[in-house]
Formats: structure tokens, sequence, C-alpha cells
């Protein structure tokens, strides 16, 4: 039974159901106080039946059953493989190759897993099986099945008892009982929680494709994302080939992984080493160009950051940053004007981080002041040394994690030496290159630039 709330003015005892403001018996404003009516009946002091607490080191774990999906890009996003019964939501621009990727995944989950179906309410038995050819994609135990209704898919997905459910797009299913249109927030809240159900109940891994708004959000799907085991976005630019795939929300591993693909002809390619993908087209002994060890989760990656400085026209200079973060840029080219004595207010510069990929850390700090340091005073930087140190407002360079794991991406790479932040090598690291390491970025601009 429902609580009624009552209030009741503390000078007078005039009750009313809602709050006012002044109590029309006695004219008394602001004396209206919210009271709650004792329910009728007092519970009764049975236990009821229920949830019970129960200590944790006595509950017998779920091993948690995994298998791989057979593209090891996807299984370490997803922290080690598909979890039975997991329900995974992949979120993307419209075009970038979600399909494509849960298509591949389809074909190597149906070989080594058991039987898929794969659900599409976006495009047709032929139009898939167009893709399909020329993705090579031809496994035995993929079943396809064109359909927007969840009634049915629920009825087919018992039928066939699959061990990997496919919905591409969450946005496209819709419940008949509803009044609301396919894609509303309604339908696909209630869409989801029927097909969290349903993985749940029958330990089906189930994956659902979400279109993202140009504003980044998951239109719809964000009422999903509380309901989901897993949220991956697969990110990238349609005019470069690489992609990325991230977890932003992973019950089953962690967040910080990412997984690198390339769109070819023939479908999604995993790129094994992105360090040298994203350093395959770089000019040598060029100023403004500087490499950074750079980590993304607990993998190294190598980019190039380029800064183009340029006297200004007129007006205020520009600054204008891709891949980075225009604050964070800004920020550190007040710093390289005060501490280094660099004139920059009269110069443009131009950011850029090559390949189109994107740096979040700050560890790319030194590099990215380095950079603008070179391209102003056209010297560059030597070809076989990587730049490392986030760098704080007085100049200082600061140490960074996963120092060793960057420096022997480094190295494998062929890079000999590494201007580092003196901080990290006072442990006493035994480094893979040669390191010189910066207290400063005055003392790192001398080192590198003269
Ligand atoms: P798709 O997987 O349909 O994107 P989404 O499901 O995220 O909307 O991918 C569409 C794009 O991928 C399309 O622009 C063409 C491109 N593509 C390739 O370049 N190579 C391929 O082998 C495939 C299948 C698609
Ligand atoms: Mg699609």
């Amino acid at each position: 039974m429902k609580e009624e709330t009552q209030y009741r003015c503390q000078s007078c005892g005039y009750g009313a159901r809602k709050w006012l403001g002044r109590c029309p018996d006695c004219g008394e404003w602001g004396s209206f106080v919210e009271e709650r009516q004792p329910r009728e009946k007092r519970r009764s002091r049975a236990v009821p039946a229920g949830a019970l607490p129960v200590e944790l080191k006595a509950i017998e774990g779920e091993s948690g059953e995994r298998f791989p999906t057979g593209i090891s890009e996807l299984d370490r996003v997803l922290g080690g493989g598909v979890v039975k019964g997991s329900l995974v939501l992949i979120g993307g621009d419209p075009g970038i190759g979600k399909s494509t990727l849960i298509l591949q995944a389809s074909q190597s989950l149906a070989d080594l897993a058991g039987p898929v179906l794969y659900v599409s309410g976006e495009e047709s038995a032929a139009q898939v099986k167009l893709r399909a050819d020329r993705l090579g994609v031809r496994a035995a135990g993929l079943y396809f099945l064109a359909e927007t209704s969840l009634e049915n898919i629920e009825h087919q997905a018992e039928h066939l008892a699959p061990r990997v459910l496919v919905i591409d797009s969450i946005q496209t299913v819709y419940l008949a009982d509803l009044e609301s249109a396919p894609g509303s927030v309604s339908q696909v809240r209630e869409c989801g929680a029927r097909l969290m159900m349903l993985a749940k109940g029958k330990g089906i891994a189930t994956f659902l494709v979400g279109h993202v708004t140009k504003e980044g959000a998951l239109a719809g799907p964000r009422v999903l994302e509380h309901l989901v085991d897993s949220v991956l976005y697969f990110e990238g630019e349609s005019h470069h080939a690489h992609r990325i795939l991230r977890a932003v929300k992973n019950r089953f591993g962690s967040t910080n992984e990412i997984g690198i693909f390339e769109m070819t002809d023939r479908g999604l390619l995993e790129v094994k080493n992105p360090s040298s993908f994203f350093l395959a087209e770089r000019p040598q002994g060029v100023t403004g160009s500087v490499i950074i060890p750079g980590v993304e989760g607990t993998r190294p990656l190598l980019l190039e950051l380029q800064a183009l400085v340029a006297p200004a026209n007129f007006g205020s200079p520009r600054r204008t940053v891709l891949g980075a973060d225009y604050n964070r840029v800004c920020l550190l080219l007040a710093v390289l004007e005060k501490r280094a004595g660099f004139p920059l207010q009269t110069q443009d510069v131009f950011i850029n981080v090559a390949g189109g990929a994107k740096i979040t850390e700050p560890a790319a700090d030194l590099g990215l002041i380095i950079a603008a340091a070179s391209s102003y005073t056209n010297q560059p930087v030597s070809p076989d040394a990587v730049v490392l140190g986030e760098v704080g407002l007085t100049g200082e360079v600061r140490a960074v994690s996963g120092f060793e794991v960057r420096l022997r991406e480094a190295a494998a790479l062929g890079f000999q030496t590494a201007i580092v932040p003196a901080k990290n090598l006072s442990d006493g690291v035994a480094a893979p290159l040669s390191c010189h390491g910066v207290a400063t970025v005055e003392e790192a601009i001398n080192l590198l630039l003269g």
C-alpha cells in the first residue's frame, strides 16, 4: 500500500494534501511540514521471503565460462573472450564497421563455440550474404534471421538454442505491445531487458549493436548502458583506415584495453603491431616531428606528434589542435613561452597527431612541447629519439607510469635514445635504450635542440 503523505501547519495543526506557503487557517507563513501517515497495520515480525545475506567467502564463484571470438583484438577488449550469458553492447557511428566486425566475429564464433544466430533488422538476407561473401564468411553453424519483431527473435532463439546471439541493431527491434516506434527509449529499454533475460536465462552470449549520434551519445541505447555487462565503442574516422575498439564498461575485465583494426576491402584486419602501423609514414629529419612512447591500457603505442609554428599574420595567433586536448596544448604552449622564453604570442601553432590517432595521457606533454620548440627553432629532433614526460606549470618534468613497457616498445622499434623524466630514472630501472633524464622543460630543449 502506498504511504499517504500529508502536510500539517505547525502552528495551528491545519492539515493539507499538498505543501502550502501560507496556512489558510491561521495565516502563518512557511509553517507546513511534511508528515507521514503511519501505516494502518504494522508489518508482522515474521521473516519475509526473499534473499538472505551470505558471507562473501562462502559464495561459490562462477568460473564465468569464456570462449574466444577468434579475433584477438576483440577478445582483448572483452577481457579475454566472450563470457557465457553475457550481454555486450557495441556502439559506433553509422558506417564505421560494426556489422562487419560482428559478422567476422560470428564466423569464428560459429567455428569455435557453436551455433550463432545473427539477427539483422537493417539489412536483407541478400545484402548480408553479399557482405559475407566479400568477407569470406561461410561458416557452418552461422544462422541468419532478418527480423525486427522481438517476440519472433525470442522464439527463434529458444528454438535454435545458439551459443551466441547478435542483434544488429537494437534500434530496429520492437515489441508490438508497446505503442512507441522502434528505436524510441521505451522500446530500446524494454527490448534490452527482454534480451537480457534471454541471455541470462539460456546462457546465450548476446551482442547488441547500437548506433551513436553525432554528439557521441548512444541514442536510445544509452539507457541500456547500466543494464548490459559490457559497452564497447567502435570509433575511427571515415577517411582513415584504422578503427579503434574501446571498452567503456566491462563487468568481466579492464576498461583500459583497446583493439586496433584496419578497414580493408576484405573487411577488418587486426593490427597486431600498432606502433609500426602509426609510424609507417613518418618523415625523418624534419622539424616539428617528435615520437612519443604512449600507453593505451596495458599496451604500448608509439605515436608521432607534429607541430607547425609559423608567424601569425594578423590579430590574435591561431591554435589548431587535432588528436590532442586543445586546452592542454594551450597550457603547454604557455609553459613553453613563460618558462623557456619562446615568444609564441606572435606565432600560429598547429598540432597534429599523425595517422588520425588520439592522445589522452599527460605523458605526451613533453613531446608536444619539444615538437613546438623544434618547429619554432627550425631544428629537427634526432630521428632515433623518443620523448616522454608529463609537464607541470612551473616547467618541471614529472614522472610517468608504465615507464619500462614504453621504453621496451621504443627499443623494439629501433629507437636508440629516450629523453625521460629524471624522476623515473632515480628508481634504478634497467632501460633497454640509452636514457637522458631531465627535470625541466628547458633541460629537455637544450638537450634535443642545442
Ligand atoms: P558496416 O559494417 O556496414 O558499418 P556499420 O554496421 O557500423 O554501419 O561498414 C560499412 C563500411 O565499411 C562501408 O562504408 C564500407 C566499408 N567496408 C569496407 O571498406 N570493406 C569491407 O570489406 C566491408 C564489408 C565494408
Ligand atoms: Mg550495420
